[in-house]
């Protein structure tokens, strides 16, 4: 059963990962997502692999296949999302690379709406979605190291780094997904690795290089 653990520094810890989206229902045929395609989640989770730690992947709907190796968690929404990250713990490192849809639609039903007699549109309310990161990150059994995301359009420096804090996580890894960047659905990613001593900015990277470069990082702190 461990055979497809290899030998590695990461080897007999515990990582766990969020990748893809999630999807908050509307009505049994539509709901509200992030734009997200898992590439990178996807990435660091086989990164992890490829170091030797046992790597617990909890993914939204996403466009690309989880690795292979790994045990895989697939949610659709937030809560469940939070709750099998819950279930996963304890963990050396959590890596929450998801992009959590903020809201879910409060009124949402399980019955389809339909146009048909309705003069108006149908109106959505929300309710907020529970922070996976800062549960995470300030739970009784926290892992050693926890590592955020923050995919930022503007400012990108100064809201990850109070990200970083409002949170209570140890990293985050912040980028510019601005549209013309090309790194929200490409192959390549530019990120700023925020720290409790700085922010130390990676070169332009494929997604892949990218997630090596931050398991060798993980593993450093974890050895
Ligand atoms: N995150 C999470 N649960 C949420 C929202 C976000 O775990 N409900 C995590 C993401 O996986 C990411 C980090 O928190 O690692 C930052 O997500 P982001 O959307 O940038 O942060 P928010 O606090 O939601 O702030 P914003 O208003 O910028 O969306
Ligand atoms: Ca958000």
């Amino acid at each position: 059963i461990d055979a497809h653990f290899s030998d590695g520094p990461l080897k007999g810890r515990h990582a766990l990962v969020t990748s893809g989206p999630t999807h908050e229902p509307i009505d049994p045929v539509r709901y509200i997502a992030n734009r997200s395609s898992g590439t990178q989640g996807t990435a660091i989770a086989a990164a992890l692999r490829d170091l030797g730690a046992r790597v617990t992947f909890v993914t939204g709907p996403a466009d690309t296949s989880p690795p292979a190796g790994i045990d895989v968690v697939q949610v659709e929404t937030a809560q469940q999302m939070l709750n099998a990250v819950t279930a996963a713990l304890p963990a050396d490192v959590a890596v929450m690379a998801a992009a959590v849809a903020d809201w879910r639609v409060e009124n949402a039903g399980d019955r389809k709406m339909k146009k048909d007699g309705s003069a108006t549109a149908p109106a959505l309310t929300f309710a907020e979605n529970p922070d996976i990161l800062a549960t995470v990150s300030k739970a009784a059994t926290r892992p050693k190291l926890v590592v955020g995301f923050a995919a930022e359009t503007d400012d990108v420096i100064a809201n990850a780094t109070a990200k970083r804090l409002r949170k209570g996580c140890d990293w985050i890894v912040a980028n510019d997904v601005s549209p013309g960047t090309g790194i929200m659905g490409g192959t390549e990613n530019a990120v700023t690795l925020i720290t409790d001593t700085g922010a130390e900015d990676w070169p332009r990277l494929t997604k892949t290089e990218t997630a090596r470069r931050l398991a060798d990082r993980i593993a450093r702190h974890l050895t």
